[in-house]
């Protein structure tokens, strides 16, 4: 297949209605603070016993239409030596792959981070193609605070972004790039809106620099919150309108769909404020999720390690994704919140 309808048809099984993505990418040390928080040690088994649980979920794909996977996870497999990237594959969930190398601090700018993770990027990412992989994930941070992130923080990662984007395309990946701007501190909304506009309007900037295709990208944005220690929280409609605002200023046209991060919102919570979202009213790209810890909190703590616990995980994570694919066309409800795996009520 040439490479653009190979982009294209990426893009197609990945942005849909009523769909989103599940973020299973964490890092080694990472998941083992997730899987300490329920009292499970990371070893390689239990990770692979857990993932195989995540993409054998049955009917996930009717609300997940791809899957961020890390590296580790690209080559195991499930009891029945199926790979796991076909495990997804098979119910129709597009297999991706995280491929930065996580962040460093920023040399001569205190307080900011960079990504790193470009040297050898197009090598490892034919081999992750081979793998199965056919989109990729690049995170860069944003700490805020009254000066934080600096123009050289914000002008770097974008940069980085728009590299690791365009290494991408040529190689036939579609990328997800994902700015993050952090939720930790005491920051106010309004500050959060400024720093979110800045970080996108620059980012796209960078993006025309390298020739990125705008139709073959997808973005990966954190929601416009005030500081998880801010005293005054926003209500949904608010995120919503400041959210919706930010993104209309920034994003072109041509971008065709945007996945939001939930970056230490409550499951309920990232639920509530995309279904608000969405609320306002059709926008040029598709607004979706693609969650880690706002789908996969209910189902750790369903799991718990226990092989007996697999039902009910399973369960916790399609009804999770049952909900976040209805906020996706701003069709939730909270009653929707007592209804179990089959929508009937428990
Ligand atoms: P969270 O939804 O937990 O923020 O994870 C999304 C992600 O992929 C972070 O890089």
């Amino acid at each position: 297949m040439d490479i653009r309808d190979e982009l294209q048809a990426t893009v197609d099984a990945l942005v849909q209605p009523g769909k989103g993505i599940l973020a299973a990418d964490e890092s080694g040390p990472t998941i083992a603070k997730r899987f300490k928080a329920v009292g499970v040690e990371s070893t390689e088994e239990n990770r692979r016993a857990y993932r195989s649980l995540l993409l054998a979920t049955p009917g996930l794909g009717a609300h997940i239409s791809g899957v961020i996977l890390y590296e580790e996870t690209l080559g195991q497999r499930a009891d029945d030596g199926t790979p796991l990237p076909a495990l997804a594959a098979r119910q129709g969930i597009v297999p991706g792959i995280k491929v930065d190398a996580g962040k460093i601090p920023l040399a001569h700018a205190p307080g900011d981070e960079i990504t790193q993770g470009l040297d050898g990027l197009a090598k490892r990412l034919a081999g992750y193609k081979e793998q199965g992989a056919r989109f990729a994930k690049w995170r860069a941070v944003y700490n805020v605070s009254d000066t934080l992130p600096s123009r050289l923080a914000i002008e770097a990662n974008a940069d980085a972004l728009a590299c690791y984007a365009a290494i991408c395309q040529e190689a036939g990946v579609v990328p997800i790039v994902e700015p993050e701007v952090l939720i930790d501190g005491d920051h106010s909304i309004e500050r959060c809106a400024e720093v979110t506009q800045d970080v996108l309007h620059e980012l796209f900037h960078a993006l025309h620099r390298h020739r990125v295709v705008l139709e073959h990208t997808l973005l990966k944005p954190s929601m416009v919150v005030a500081g998880q220690e801010q005293a005054r929280q926003a209500p949904p409609a608010e995120v919503a309108a400041q959210t919706v605002q930010v993104l209309r200023r920034t994003l072109p046209a041509a971008l065709p769909g945007v996945f939001f991060l939930s970056g230490g919102q409550t499951p309920a919570e990232a639920t509530v404020h995309l279904d608000a979202i969405n609320r306002q009213g059709p926008q040029p790209w598709g607004l979706s999720f693609s969650y880690g810890r706002a789908l996969q909190e209910p189902v750790l703590q369903a799991w718990k390690g226990s092989a007996g616990n697999l039902r009910a995980a399973q369960a916790a994570l399609l009804h999770r994704a049952r909900l976040n694919g209805a906020a996706r066309d701003g069709r939730y409800d909270a009653g929707m919140e007592k209804a179990g795996p089959t929508g009937a009520s428990r």
